[in-house]
């Protein structure tokens, strides 16, 4: 049984890897996605066949609960409210991976007949302080980005001080604990306190660097898995999370490399202005701005032979990824050719906007990377800025006060006109105005994307 029970987790965790070579790109997604269930449902059936489950009652009440809420959840959850659905998940693996620790030892403590082995009890304390780091963290990255706790960046003093005091804390009783693993209200003193690290760590985070902290929580949660799989001595777990870990640090370095920012500048809440968006102006750029409405932009993409469409924030806020999908038919139809500029950090989760546009029916071949198409950008008739803002900041590339100086953005004012649609001048998630809005090429078209992206598509209709 024990062989058989391996080579399953084997199967599934060929599948786990495939999934995620399969998630890599837009074409195979879902596919990948398929793999990586299938691997997991083997993983569970598997281990509900291990000799170690006594009962099912138990499973079969958690299972039900657990696949019901779930189910509600995946079902309800909006596409902008996905990332702090994710943050909500990763916590709870990251609490599961503790308490199953904590269980473990309990089981061990309470049993004369057993002892410790070296490895076990210190992976037992990693995967309650990394568990109990996560669990808490993401919820307070849930909070914020559901508006429940503050999206502010929160500083005090002594802040960085009382963290490391208490990382102290939990290294010297780890210590402890693995010497003498009789001390159990260490243990206790390690979970509490790592329960407290994780909400201190994230409350400094400003509400829009929150998709960065979660995709490090999500890393986390992997991390804390395989711990608990050392603990229980599972292939299965400690594969699967040093998977998700991997990926998940990746993914985190991905996102600050492309936001020219540190991981620690994120961390340790280095953008004031992250979750401050709303209420700033545009105050402190001078000049004109040049406004156009539905019949007037309908013209110029009438005239125009080339177009490059960018989404942003705005987009997805607005769900205009059906409009602008039937804004590109109708340019293709009068042989227009109309391609898609993707920025890697537009909008506010990664691959944000390929999703919505992939739910629209847009054709993955017509998206393109930045670094596929910023050179392009001078031989084309017109780009339409669809409520992105700091991902077509111009300051970016000159302004080295700016707080996004360095960040690699789409070099959308150097074509020949730049139609940008959003409802005002307002800033984006950097908190900066965009000088964008001023250039002489630059045509604002002012509106909610939806409302706005289908009159000018009705304008184009009647031209
Ligand atoms: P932003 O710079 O955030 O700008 C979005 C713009 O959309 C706003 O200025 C807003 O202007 C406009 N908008 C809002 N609702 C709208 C609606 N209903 N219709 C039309 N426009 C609307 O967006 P971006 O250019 O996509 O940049 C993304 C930012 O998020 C970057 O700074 C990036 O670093 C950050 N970020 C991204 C990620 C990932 S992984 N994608 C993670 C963390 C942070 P109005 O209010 O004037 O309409």
């Amino acid at each position: 049984m024990e062989i058989i029970l391996n080579i399953v987790y084997l199967i599934s965790s060929i599948f786990f890897i495939f999934g995620i070579k399969k998630l890599s790109s837009p074409k195979t997604a879902r596919q990948g996605n398929l793999y990586a269930a299938i691997g997991m449902l083997l993983a569970i059936i598997a281990t509900l066949l291990d000799k170690q489950v006594i009962t099912y009652e138990y499973i079969i009440l958690g299972l039900i609960i657990g696949a019901t809420i779930g189910t509600l959840m995946a079902v309800k959850v909006q596409m902008t409210g996905m990332p702090q659905m994710v943050g909500l998940l990763n916590g709870f693996g990251g609490g599961a991976s503790a308490l199953v620790a904590t269980s473990e030892f309990y089981k061990v403590f309470n049993n004369p007949a057993l002892s410790f082995e070296l490895s076990v009890i210190i992976s037992i304390v990693l995967s309650v302080l990394i568990g109990g780091v996560t669990f808490t963290g993401s919820l307070i990255a849930f909070g914020k980005l559901q508006g429940l706790v503050t999206g502010k960046v929160v500083k005090y003093t002594g802040q960085n001080a009382i963290n490391v005091l208490l990382l102290l804390a939990v290294v010297v009783g780890g210590v402890l604990v693995v010497l003498d693993p009789s001390k159990q209200m260490i243990l206790l003193g390690i979970l509490s306190i790592s329960l407290i690290l994780g909400v201190l760590l994230v409350l400094p985070i400003g509400g829009a660097d929150m998709p960065v902290a979660i995709s490090l929580l999500n890393s986390y949660s992997g991390l804390a898995a395989s711990m608990t799989g050392f603990v229980l001595q599972n292939n299965m777990l400690i594969i699967a999370g040093a998977l998700v870990g991997a990926s998940g640090i990746i993914l985190t370095l991905i996102m600050t490399k492309a936001m020219n920012r540190s991981l620690m500048n994120v961390l340790l809440g280095g953008w004031d202005s992250a979750g401050s968006v709303s209420g700033a102006g545009s105050s402190e750029i001078k000049g004109d701005v040049k406004s156009v409405d539905a019949e007037e932009a309908a013209m110029i993409f009438d005239a125009a032979q080339s177009v490059i469409i960018v989404p942003g924030y705005g987009m997805a806020v607005a769900q205009a990824q059906h409009a602008v999908r039937d804004l590109m038919n109708i340019l293709e139809s009068k042989g227009i050719n109309v391609r898609f500029a993707i920025h890697h950090v537009a909008g506010r989760m990664p691959g944000h906007m390929n999703v919505l546009l992939a739910e629209a029916q847009v054709e993955y071949d017509k998206l393109y990377a930045l670094e596929d198409i910023n050179d392009d950008f001078s031989n084309t008739d017109v780009v339409l800025v669809v409520g992105a803002n700091d991902v077509v900041n111009p300051a970016a590339r000159s302004d080295k006060n700016s707080p996004i100086y360095g960040m690699p953005i789409l070099n959308v004012d150097y074509a020949k006109t730049v139609i940008v649609n959003k409802r005002s001048l307002n800033v984006g998630y950097a908190g900066i105005s965009n000088e964008l809005f001023f250039k002489p090429n630059t045509l604002m078209y002012f509106g909610d994307a939806k409302e706005a992206i289908s009159k000018l598509v009705n304008e184009i209709k009647e031209l």
